[in-house]
């Protein structure tokens, strides 16, 4: 993420990061296993980059509840290894049709479509199996967030609701109800999932999980509505996607809708927002709102 955190803050993002590629590392199997072209695309398109942003939110709610979050590591790379499943198929030429994701040829223009697609597959499978499989984390509540994670990136209100519902309103006259719907469905359910995440494996009672799940669906929403304005202010070479695709598909979307400035100002409404349901964790949850502020101002 370019446009400076503050330095504290960008160190602690980096070296979380880096935690979260080393476990993607171990998890993934190499590119030399057979069958190993589905592996080399899968470990293409998790290691073209990424900020991690998912997991690296996962492990912060958890350490609300607990210090030491090195076994949340697992499961908080399998919220990734879903994210970019989403990412690939989101790429297709049926879908969003992009060639450029995380600076580099879309998966399918790197290995055609039938092998991106089942990469993606491969990558939802995988997460689910990290799950399950989570070494050190009592059973019943690895069960709870695989139940949890399966209904975020589900049809009903999930990412896949979400992204039938964005393919559908291209072209259309959005609607704020319905753009709000395919927001906080297609990126905000995963967002509120990652943070719900950290915090059940962590140990979370249901009041806390409560002011934790309204952070994630605000800051889900807003990282949505951000992407949505890089979309019309970004750069191709900050972003390492290509700017401009929604205009020219006529994509439902909250500068399409309300406008820039007005866009930015509902963004930073919702960050307040999700930052003011942490107020009682106190100084534990410093790093979940500056993430939160910082989100905004993002450039890639
Ligand atoms: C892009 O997500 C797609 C959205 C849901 C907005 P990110 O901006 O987190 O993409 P990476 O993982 O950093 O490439
Ligand atoms: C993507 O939204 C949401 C999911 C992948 C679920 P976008 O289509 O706006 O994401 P980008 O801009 O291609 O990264
Ligand atoms: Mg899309
Ligand atoms: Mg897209
Ligand atoms: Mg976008």
């Amino acid at each position: 993420m370019s446009v400076v955190p503050s330095p504290k803050l960008g160190q602690f993002l980096e070296q979380q990061r880096a935690r979260v590629d080393r476990t993607l590392e171990k998890l993934l199997p190499g590119a030399e296993v057979v069958p190993n072209s589905i592996h080399r695309a899968m470990r293409y398109a998790v290691f073209a980059g990424g900020k991690r942003i998912r997991p690296v939110l996962c492990l912060e709610a958890g350490r609300l509840f607990r210090d030491n979050d090195g076994p949340l590591l697992p499961p908080a790379s399998a919220l990734e290894l879903i994210h970019t499943y989403s990412l690939i198929h989101d790429d297709l030429p049926a879908l969003d049709n992009d060639e450029l994701r995380r600076g580099k040829p879309s998966c399918h223009v790197a290995f055609g479509e039938a092998t991106a697609i089942l990469a993606g597959d491969g990558l939802l499978t995988l997460a689910f199996q990290v799950l399950a499989e989570s070494p050190d984390i009592p059973p019943e509540r690895c069960l709870r967030v695989n139940r949890e994670l399966a209904r975020a990136i589900g049809t009903l209100g999930g990412m896949i609701g979400g992204q039938v519902a964005d393919l559908e309103a291209e072209a259309k006259p959005p609607d704020a109800r319905t753009l709000e719907y395919i927001h906080a469905s297609k990126t905000g359910a995963l967002f509120r999932a990652s943070v719900r995440t950290g915090a059940i494996l962590a140990g979370a009672g249901e009041g806390d999980l409560k002011k934790v799940s309204v952070y994630g669906e605000k800051v889900g929403l807003a990282f949505q509505i951000v992407d949505d304005l890089l979309d019309v202010v970004g750069s191709r070479e900050e972003l390492g996607k290509a700017p401009g695709k929604d205009a020219e598909h006529e994509k439902a979307t909250y500068p399409a809708l309300y406008g820039v400035e007005k866009s930015r100002a509902m963004t930073a409404q919702m960050v307040e927002e999700a930052c003011g349901a942490l107020a009682p964790f106190g100084e534990k949850a410093a790093n979940l709102k500056e993430i939160a502020r910082y989100l905004l101002k993002r450039t890639s």
